[in-house]
């Protein structure tokens, strides 16, 4: 008796729940459904369950990195995933490919394949997986550690954005946000993430890297806030002239184009998103920031991020309003209005 044909299919029921999002879970499901075709023989053995193998990897431009193998009931995961990933019903249902990524950080953006393998049968299929929301530590206009909790909550709020939560703090530490400064967090805490501690950075850990807490503090007290903006809803754009512009020059330029000066929020969400401009604008707040995806020694040093000017050498205070940069508009738009105004629109 033969086998006449065998397939798998892996069917994807992928989301994100956005509450869980809003909870700060970050929890992404993914329900391949995998369904066997079995043309019908009567005389055919049963089909072993768990006799397949199902191998779940993250693939990127460069590389394809194993998350973990299933096999005859058991599960291989890799060590980066360790924590973090399960398969959500095997082997109870072997035929049931769902996995659970937890702790979603930045880095999990990207396309998941699951691939399944019976004998000399192959199949695959892939999702693409978008994490939203960055974590972003700001700094008043007053200098640092200038807000109490109720101004850092209001600072978040104006800026497109809310107070992080310690998981999502947590989360961007282990992307490799590294940040020598003390915030408020949505819980009251204060908190700072320092990968290569050094002095004056040691917090509660010492020599240790991670996540350092101040604990609960007196809302009286007063220090920088970690924001979390969630999601783009409409877009950023940069905007320039020769002479370039004072702060009160750049809000009407924005406003002659029918959007306004983007916040510190914004141009975050506008950067994870890929933007890149190696000029400083300004921004609704009055601060002047840029945007770097790509590394250049002469575009704030070769770092990536969101780079930020200060008047001052040690990291405060903003510009004066009559110095001259370049702009970073918002529009609620997602598109451009008239498509020959592209790219600055
Ligand atoms: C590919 O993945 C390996 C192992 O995860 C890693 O060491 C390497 O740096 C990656 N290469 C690129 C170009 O991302
Ligand atoms: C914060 O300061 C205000 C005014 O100085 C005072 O009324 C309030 O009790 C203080 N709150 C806390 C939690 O210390
Ligand atoms: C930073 O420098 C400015 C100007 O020199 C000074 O007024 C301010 O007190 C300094 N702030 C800190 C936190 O050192």
């Amino acid at each position: 008796c033969v086998l006449l044909s065998f397939f798998v299919l892996c069917v994807f029921l992928s989301f994100t729940d956005p509450d869980d999002v809003l909870r700060n879970k970050l929890i992404v499901k993914m329900f391949p459904l995998m369904q066997d075709h079995t043309v019908e023989d009567p005389g055919a053995p049963t089909i072993a369950p768990l006799s397949h193998r199902i191998k779940w990897s993250f693939v990127t431009k460069e590389n394809v990195t194993t998350i973990l193998v299933a096999l005859e009931g058991g599960v291989r995961i890799t060590e980066n995933y360790k924590d973090r990933v399960q398969l959500l019903s095997y082997p109870g249902s072997p035929t049931d490919a769902s996995i659970r990524i937890s702790e979603l950080r930045s880095s999990d953006t990207g396309v998941y394949r699951c691939e399944v393998q019976r004998d000399i049968e192959d199949s695959y299929d892939i999702v693409h997986v978008q994490v939203q929301g960055i974590v972003f530590h700001y700094r008043a206009i007053m200098g640092r550690y200038s807000l109490t909790f109720e101004k850092a909550n209001a600072a978040c709020t104006q800026n497109s954005a809310v107070m992080a939560s310690p998981e999502q703090l947590q989360a961007a530490y282990d992307d490799g946000f590294h940040q020598c400064d003390a915030g408020w967090l949505a819980d009251r805490t204060v908190r700072y993430p320092i990968h290569s501690p050094r002095l004056n950075c040691y917090g509660d850990k010492e020599e240790l890297p991670g996540v350092r807490t101040y604990g609960v503090r007196d809302l009286n007290e007063t220090y920088d806030v970690y924001c979390f903006a969630e999601k783009m809803t409409g877009r950023v754009f940069y905007t320039a002239t020769a002479e370039k512009f004072t702060f009160s020059e750049a809000v009407v330029a924005c406003s002659n184009k029918g959007a306004q000066l983007a916040t510190t929020g914004q141009l975050y969400l506008a950067w994870q998103g890929g933007m890149d401009v190696c000029n400083a604008g300004w921004l609704g707040d009055r601060s002047v920031r840029y945007p770097i995806n790509i590394r250049r020694p002469q575009c704030g040093g070769g770092l990536l991020g969101v780079r930020t000017v200060y008047l001052h050498t040690n990291q405060t205070g903003y510009p004066f309003p009559e110095s001259r940069y370049d702009a970073f508009c918002y529009t609620g738009r997602s598109e451009c209005a008239l498509p020959h105004q592209q790219p600055t629109c």
